[in-house]
């Protein structure tokens, strides 16, 4: 991966070339566990601040992205964003994903078609944690609803638990009402690596498109 040009150790900015956003070799070469490097970060909280989120790329999600998705979840989840690929040839499922400037995933999210006939259903939407309220889920969540109305669909539903307010205030103030209450479950990998069965309460809303 190159980030920027290289001159006397420091990376200048891929975006603007201005030394003031240089980043240091070292962080550039600091990978962390989750497998996206402080250069990214740097890299994509600078065009999220000055050009603004919607610069960033909004892509379909492919195979090769997995194995650069660790910061999204555990093994079990993305074994589950596996198999939500391996759906999006039959044309139920999109999954969408934002791109750091070199290509890098850093926020996803799927719409499963197959859940409501009148609705596209978005749903594993995460942001990488030290991107979080830079507009990245805003972004996601609009390009989602293009591609349902694409369809010819009416309405854009998700899900979201008791205990995430936070997503619940982004989803409400991007025009998500309240619509009905129901119980979900899906499998999580317990630290010990046995699978195990999470169920959970959930107020399930919609928009009309
Ligand atoms: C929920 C989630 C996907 C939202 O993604 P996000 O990229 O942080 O979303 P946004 O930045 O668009 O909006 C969230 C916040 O940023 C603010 N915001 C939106 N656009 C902004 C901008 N251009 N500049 C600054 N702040 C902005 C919003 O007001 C909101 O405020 P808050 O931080 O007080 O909550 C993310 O928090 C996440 O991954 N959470 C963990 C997984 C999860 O809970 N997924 C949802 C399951 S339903």
């Amino acid at each position: 991966m190159v980030i920027g040009c290289r001159h006397m150790g420091l990376i200048w900015c891929p975006i603007t070339g201005c030394p003031e956003q240089a980043v240091k070799e070292t962080e550039r070469v600091s990978t962390r566990s989750d497998g996206v490097s402080d250069a990214v970060i740097s890299a994509v909280r600078h065009v999220a601040r000055t050009t603004g989120p919607g610069a960033l790329m909004v892509d379909d999600l492919c195979p090769k992205d997995l194995s650069r998705l660790a910061w999204s979840g555990n093994p079990e989840h993305l074994r589950s964003v596996a198999q939500a690929l391996e759906r999006v040839a039959l044309g139920d499922v999109e999954y969408l994903v934002i791109r750091a400037p070199y290509g890098e995933p850093v926020a996803k999210g799927g719409i499963d078609y197959t859940q409501n006939d009148t609705a596209g259903t978005l749903w594993q939407l995460a942001t990488h944690a030290r991107l979080q309220s830079l507009g990245l889920g805003a972004c996601l969540v609009a390009e989602a609803e293009q591609r349902i109305r694409r369809r010819g669909l009416p309405w854009a539903m998700l899900s979201v638990e008791d205990d995430n307010p936070r997503a619940r205030a982004l989803y409400e103030r991007l025009g998500y009402v309240a619509w009905r209450r129901q119980t979900e479950a899906w499998h999580y990998e317990d630290d010990g690596g046995a699978l195990r069965l999470y169920e959970t309460e959930v107020t399930v809303l919609r928009k009309r498109l």
